[in-house]
Formats: structure tokens, C-alpha cells, sequence
């Protein structure tokens, strides 16, 4: 008889739309397989700090509306790891898993996450199997992470509000959108909203140019205006603006769409400038169908490969279907970035937006 399993489950890096329908897919599979579920808490730190988990059954999803709801059932956490300090947490993280009699481990995360707990992992007998989520869309490999659909809907809507206060007031209003250093969430949005101006890190800019599209807009009789920018872009000479930083140090990206903001009114004044961050937002809307489905089809695949017997996978949304590729392909690619090039951009480009300077 196949031995019953027992599995853990935890959600790791900055939270989004879709989690817990991820979470109440995994529990749903594996007890429909007599598996128990441990849900750990608060992203690594359940496992690798004070052991932090429950026991999770399928009443905890369908007594509840937690499924429909965004943020993380189990607590999450974005706060990197120290390199230094990897050794010392991954002998915890082992640690934890082995306390906890625990046959695999199934990680909700992007691609730092991915990076981080496929190194705890390395070198030991844990079977871990990823699912990726993130509103930046940049994990390597995957079309789709859960999460990005849901952001991409509240910039949109976000970008459609402004655009009618603009228009009662006769300004040039800028949003400021998540993302790191990947454009998707910016592009996506900006052109479902029809934005004028979306700036992308990884496109270079003219504020002359912006200034130049303005122009245009007040010639063809339209006195208002709409420009998406992504929070990880540079300023116009290449540098990033000095700022925060997190607990190991990374950048904390904010305040591009102020200097922007001072810029373009340095030099043009027909159109008044002001300037949105959205923030949080981005990650707490309802969960869209796409991203509960494609959480549920995740979930539901992360399950079948543990039966299989596989590991040190992660789910990919990959021409059309779900399918699992090696972990260590996924953190060799890094982050997957905009297409410069691709339909997105070129959409945009051919509907009038300024999107930078393509080379
Ligand atoms: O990676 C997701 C994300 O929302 C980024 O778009 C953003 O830069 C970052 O997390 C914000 O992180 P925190 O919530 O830790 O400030």
C-alpha cells in the first residue's frame, strides 16, 4: 500500500491575488489522495525560525471564503537572505522539514523565493516542487505566474479613473506601477488602459520625447493625458534614484513618477503634472478567474507530480498547458524580462504610445 503521505506548503516573497486559491487547490488534491497538509506560516521563517504550521483540511477552504480572497492564508515574507548568513538558515530550514516529518514541500513563490529555498534544499533529500506567483510576471520559464492578471486589472482601472479626472482638469497624470526591474505589469496595463506614455526599465527615454507626445495631443485638440511608468526605471541619464533598502540590502524601488513629475513640468507647462503610486493595491484585488484557474491548475499539477514521484520542479504555464521544468533551469535564467520587441511593445508603439526609445 502506498504510504500516506505528508506534505508542507508555504507562500513566499511579496503576497498577491490568487494565493489562497492556490493553497485551497494543493489541499484539495493531496486529501482527495488521503495525504495530510501542513500549511507553514509566514513564507520560510515557519520552518527556519520559532516551527510555525497547522494542520490544513479541506473544511479551512470550503467552510470559508478564503479561496475567493486575496492576500495569504499562511503569512508570507519578503526580506531576501543574507548569502552569508545561507549555510547557517538552510541547516534550519532542513532542520525544520525533518521535525516535521514532511515527504515534500511545496513552495509558492517568484523567482527569488524559487532561488532562495531551491538553495536550502541543494544537497539534501527535501523534495520540493514550485509554483510560481507574482504580480511582476518575471519568473523565468512560466507565461503566467498567479497574481499578474489580478494587477494588471487594478492598474487598468486605476489608469481609466485617472484618465477622467484628467480629462476634467486638463493634466498630464502619471502612474506609478510595481514591477522591479520587469515591465510587464506597466505595458500590460498601459495598453488595455490606452495610456499615452508608458516608460519600461528596460527601455531607455527621452523626456524630450515625452514632452514631444504631449505636444501632439494638445495639437489634435485633446488637453489631457495619461502616462504609465514602472516603478524600476531609471532617470533619464541612466541612474537609479538613490532611496530605501531592505533588510540584505536590495533596493526598494518608489519615487521614479515625482521625478518624472518635476521634469516634464520643468520643461512644458501646458499640461499640470501629478502623480499616482499605487502601491499595495497592486497586490490585493479579487483574484480574477484567470489567475484562480490558472492557481487551481497549478495547484492541482504540483500534487500529480509529487504522486508521480517527481521533484526539484516548478510549474510552468508553457504553450498553452502546464507542464513541470527542473528547478535549477529556473534560477539559471534569472528574471524574465519585457520584450522590447515583442507584441506588446509593438502594439503599443503602432496605437500612437510613447514607450521609449526601441532601438
Ligand atoms: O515582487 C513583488 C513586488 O510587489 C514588487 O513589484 C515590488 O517592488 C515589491 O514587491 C515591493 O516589496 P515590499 O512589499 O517588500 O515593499
Amino acid at each position: 500500500m502506498e504510504k500516506r503521505k505528508k506534505i508542507g506548503i508555504l507562500t513566499s516573497g511579496g503576497d498577491c491575488s490568487g494565493l489562497n486559491a492556490v493553497i485551497s487547490a494543493v489541499v484539495n488534491a493531496a486529501s482527495r489522495k488521503g495525504w495530510t497538509v501542513y500549511g507553514i506560516h509566514n513564507g520560510t521563517d515557519g520552518l527556519t525560525e520559532e516551527l510555525s504550521y497547522e494542520e490544513l483540511t479541506i473544511r479551512n477552504f470550503s467552510d470559508t471564503p478564503w479561496p475567493r480572497l486575496s492576500g495569504s492564508y499562511l503569512g508570507s515574507l519578503n526580506k531576501g537572505i543574507k548569502m552569508e548568513s545561507l549555510e547557517e538558515v538552510s541547516k534550519r530550514f532542513a532542520k525544520g522539514v525533518k521535525k516535521l516529518g514532511l515527504d515534500a514541500l511545496i513552495v509558492v513563490g517568484g523567482d527569488g523565493s524559487m532561488n532562495i529555498v531551491s538553495n536550502f534544499c541543494r544537497g539534501t533529500d527535501i523534495k520540493m516542487v514550485g509554483i510560481p506567483k507574482t504580480i511582476d510576471n518575471d519568473t523565468p520559464v512560466t507565461e503566467f505566474s498567479v497574481g499578474f492578471d489580478t494587477a494588471v486589472s487594478v492598474c487598468t482601472e486605476a489608469i481609466d479613473s485617472l484618465e477622467l479626472t484628467a480629462r476634467s482638469h486638463h493634466r498630464a497624470l502619471i502612474l506609478e506601477v510595481m514591477g522591479r526591474d520587469a515591465g510587464h505589469l506597466a505595458m500590460h496595463s498601459a495598453l488595455a488602459g490606452q495610456a499615452d506614455v508608458c516608460l519600461v526599465p528596460e527601455i531607455p527615454y527621452k523626456i524630450d520625447n515625452i514632452i514631444k507626445k504631449l505636444k501632439e495631443i494638445k495639437a489634435s485638440g485633446r488637453s489631457h493625458a495619461v502616462i504609465v511608468v514602472s516603478e524600476g526605471i531609471r532617470t533619464e541619464n541612466g541612474s537609479h534614484l538613490s532611496g530605501a533598502k531592505n533588510l540584505v540590502g536590495e533596493k526598494v524601488y518608489g519615487g521614479i513618477g515625482h521625478y518624472l513629475s518635476e521634469e516634464i513640468n520643468s520643461r512644458y507647462k501646458d499640461f499640470q503634472t501629478r502623480v499616482t503610486t499605487l502601491g499595495h493595491i497592486q497586490r490585493s484585488g479579487t483574484p480574477s478567474s484567470f489567475d484562480r484557474a490558472m492557481a487551481a491548475i497549478f495547484g492541482a499539477k504540483a500534487v500529480e507530480l509529487l504522486a508521480e514521484g517527481q521533484h526539484n520542479q516548478m510549474i510552468v504555464w508553457k504553450d498553452g498547458r502546464a507542464q513541470a521544468v527542473p528547478l535549477d533551469e529556473v534560477v539559471k535564467e534569472g528574471t524574465t524580462l519585457l520584450n522590447p520587441h515583442g507584441d506588446y511593445v509593438k502594439a503599443a508603439i503602432a496605437t500612437g504610445m510613447y514607450v521609449g526609445e526601441v532601438k
